[in-house]
């Protein structure tokens, strides 16, 4: 497919087929006089290409475990490697610059709410993303057009691309955040309960981008859900209790 070309990025490092490894991951808050610990002690390892489900019950550490994949909360203790562009780098330890950073190029997230702008197109929504912490060139705006309107052809929505974010229906809209999530080539895709607000049909159909992205694109893809055929469809799954993988 055309659109993989697109996603290629330059080979800096021997390739390391795993994107994401967690090793003893801990992470605690604050709890009246004591701590909640939200992640026990959780390993686990995702390859590029495959993706990895997590299940549990609500308040069993998923939504903290993918937070921490993301470089949006640092853990107690543990370590995180992500393989970038660059070469591995250890979440655990980045500070809130270089996550911004790694957010921006190496990890996409799609959240239960596709938090779109409003007042932007489903392209705009796009091309932000490689606007963020750069002043674009003509080049690069040319460049991002037109990646912006691959990805959306890609996730169906290719007559959309010129709709305002409000025109958009619950599934348009968070296939245009897969997209976005797309837009900058990361190595590990992120997704907490992406199609839980979505009717049965729309969720199937998010569900089935991000699978075949993970694929075809050679993306991890980590996956939080309740839904357990969902879970059934990625590659591996793990299941949390009190932050602890039970199985
Ligand atoms: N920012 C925070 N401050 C304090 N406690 C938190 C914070 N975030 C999460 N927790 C606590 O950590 C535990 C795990 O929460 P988390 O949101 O990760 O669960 P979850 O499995 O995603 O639940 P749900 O299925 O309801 O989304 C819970 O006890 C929660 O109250
Ligand atoms: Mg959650």
């Amino acid at each position: 497919m055309s659109h993989t070309a697109f996603l290629d990025r330059p080979v800096t490092t021997a390739p390391v087929p795993t994107a994401l490894r967690m090793d003893n991951v801990v992470l605690t808050f604050p709890d009246g006089n004591g701590r909640i610990t939200a992640v026990d002690d959780v390993s686990l390892a995702i390859e590029r290409g495959r993706s990895l489900a997590v299940t549990g019950p609500s308040g069993s550490g998923k939504s903290s475990l993918l937070a921490v994949a993301a470089t949006l909360t640092r853990p107690d203790s543990g370590q995180v490697w992500l393989e970038t562009r660059s070469g591995a780098v250890d979440l655990a330890a980045a500070d809130a610059r270089r996550g911004a950073e790694l957010r921006r190029g190496e990890i996409g997230i799609v959240f239960q709410q596709a938090n779109l702008i409003e007042s932007l197109t489903a392209r705009e929504q796009l091309e932000a993303m490689a606007w963020l912490g750069a002043r674009p060139s003509k080049a690069r705006r040319r460049d991002a057009r037109e990646r912006a309107d691959d990805l959306l052809d890609m996730v169906g929505l290719g007559d959309a691309a010129g709709r305002s974010a409000g025109a958009l229906s619950g599934g348009q809209r968070q296939r245009v955040a897969v997209a976005r999530a797309l837009m900058n080539g990361p190595s590990l895709l992120l997704a907490d309960e992406p199609t839980s607000a979505l009717d049965s049909d729309s969720g199937r159909v998010v569900m089935d981008l991000l699978l075949d992205t993970a694929r075809e694109f050679d993306v991890a893809l980590m996956l939080v859900t309740h839904d357990a055929a969902a879970a059934a469809r990625c590659d591996a799954g793990i299941h949390l209790v009190d932050g602890a993988v039970v199985h």
